[in-house]
């Protein structure tokens, strides 16, 4: 397998062996860092992440990551660069790829990381757009093949806004490495049809399965995993809140769909996830909706507080294994000879 120079843009480039391949990379990187066995692989290297919207996990995962592999590490934030204000995507990944050995683009139009992927002549990594976020479905399915030993023929279902990036890029994921993916919500929250329809010709070869729904019953009957994700994205104007909450509420994962799922099932959310009052969107939410909405008493949204911190819940492992397959990916995609 050889991913040198090679860009992580989007899941769509990449064939279900790299996928695996890179899956199965990040679990021999943890069990070594469990171990505390070293793999400076990369020393003498250099990696510039650019982040226009906040971050906590994708951040901390490639800085940690990079410094695990030995490299060094500059982080650009949303205000302090002279990118797209003074400096267009194009000349920055032109400037940025003759000091550095690889880019993290964090932003809102996916044209932007792959602009930047086209110019910087190094290899350029999707820590989230607007339209995919990959290196999450990685740490994900990794977490997934932790839990069940196996990726082929995982019942999963994704319930709630099914068309931003995460219900694009798990549906992308799952067609690729034969999952059974059904995307419950709102028939307007569906992935565009064109991407749909992709999904469905790479599921002929791999064995995945294609589902939508709007019946919150129907799509969590037995699944293995039910994943949900915020009900609006960074970059959505606060004033979608409304209308979101509306169209969404009745799909909030709540212990009753997990009891609906397989008895054995997992719930799983990429975060950051509202199920409280403890932060400032929750509490201002719960504020002001909580009276015509009551499922969003309490800041609960998406998700309940009781599924969150039950049992079933692996939000957290599925957090630190950002940081491991992002790891891989920055490996692959960088060392000469690394097997
Ligand atoms: N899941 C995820 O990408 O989290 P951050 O926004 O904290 O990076
Ligand atoms: N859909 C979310 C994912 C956050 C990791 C967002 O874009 O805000």
């Amino acid at each position: 397998m050889n991913l040198k120079g090679k860009n992580f843009v989007t899941l769509l480039d990449f064939t279900p062996e790299e996928i695996n391949y890179l899956i199965d990379l990040s679990a021999k990187l943890k069990k070594e860092k469990q171990e505390g066995i070293m793999h400076k692989h990369l020393e003498g290297k250099n990696v510039v992440l650019l982040f226009q919207k906040d971050s906590t996990r994708t951040r901390c995962a490639f800085e940690v990551g990079a410094l695990d592999l030995g490299m060094g590490v500059t982080y650009l934030g949303p205000a302090g660069s002279q990118m797209g204000k003074k400096e267009s995507i194009k000349d920055t990944a032109r400037v940025l790829g003759r000091m550095y050995d690889g880019i993290e683009f964090r932003g809102y139009l996916h044209t932007d990381v792959e602009q930047l992927a086209e110019h910087a002549g190094v290899p350029v990594w999707n820590g989230l757009t607007d339209m995919y976020h990959p290196t999450q479905i990685l740490a994900d399915f990794l977490t997934v093949k932790e839990e069940f030993g196996k990726l082929k023929g995982i019942k999963f279902t994704y319930v709630g806004d099914a068309r931003n990036n995460m219900g694009n890029s798990l549906m992308i994921g799952s067609a690729k490495l034969g999952l059974h993916f059904t995307a419950v919500a709102p028939k307007e929250l569906w992935p565009e049809q064109e991407l749909i329809d992709h999904c469905q010709e790479i599921a002929k070869d791999t064995g995945a399965t294609i589902n939508l729904t709007e019946d919150k019953l129907e799509g969590t009957k037995d699944a293995d995993v039910v994943y949900t994700d915020v009900w609006v994205s960074m970059g959505e104007p606060k004033s979608v809140w409304q209308f979101r909450i509306k169209q969404l509420s009745d799909y909030q994962v709540d212990a009753a769909m997990m009891q609906n799922a397989n008895k054995n099932a997992i719930f799983m959310h990429c975060l950051p996830a509202f199920h409280g009052i403890d932060t400032e969107v929750g509490l201002q939410i719960a504020n002001e909706f909580q009276d015509e909405y009551p499922r969003v008493k309490n800041g609960e949204m998406e998700v309940t507080d009781e599924v969150i911190e039950s049992n079933q819940s692996r939000v957290f492992q599925e957090a630190e294994n950002r940081m491991h397959t992002i790891k891989a990916v920055m490996l692959a995609t960088l060392s000469d000879d690394y097997e």
